[in-house]
């Protein structure tokens, strides 16, 4: 599975945690956007280029981040063909994929310790979309693009 993975300077830390949490997967690869440094950027232009790889197929999926996960989850799923999940806890993150097939994880790294993080991480990146019913709600998210 390829990632691409990007935060805002809010969650540079948690970025680094993150990426250690990938680096335990065999079949993942990942690509880091940034931002690499403590100077303020806007987390719009991150959410952008993460989804930008997910909507090209680039990667599989995307991981954002900014200081509370909100902004950049909103702007992420403004982007056609994203469904960002803003989760700071582990069931959230498991039910994003069972029941969303959430497509980009947010994350706040001013809201979650790494620990929690890591565990989130790890849900999100194991459990699979059900389907079903549930894939007749996502294709109505998906119409909404269009309306
Ligand atoms: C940046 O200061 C902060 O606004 C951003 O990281 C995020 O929390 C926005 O939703």
């Amino acid at each position: 599975m390829k990632i691409t993975i990007g935060s805002d300077h809010g969650a540079v830390d948690l970025k680094e945690a993150v990426k250690r949490v990938l680096k335990e997967f065999r079949d993942v690869e990942f690509k880091d956007v940034g931002t690499f440094g403590t100077n303020a950027v806007d987390y719009p232009d991150i959410a952008e280029k993460v989804c930008a790889d997910v909507v090209s197929g680039e990667a599989d999926r995307g991981i954002v981040l900014c200081g509370t996960g909100i902004g950049i989850s909103i702007a992420a799923n403004k982007i056609h063909g994203i469904r960002c999940a803003l989760c700071n806890d582990v069931y959230s993150a498991t039910m994003s994929r069972q029941h969303n097939n959430a497509n980009v994880l947010a994350m706040g790294g001013r809201v979650i310790g790494f620990g929690i993080a890591g565990k989130i991480v790890r849900a999100w990146l194991t459990a699979e979309f059900e389907g079903g019913r549930h894939e007749r709600r996502v294709n109505k998210i998906m119409a909404l693009e269009n309306k």
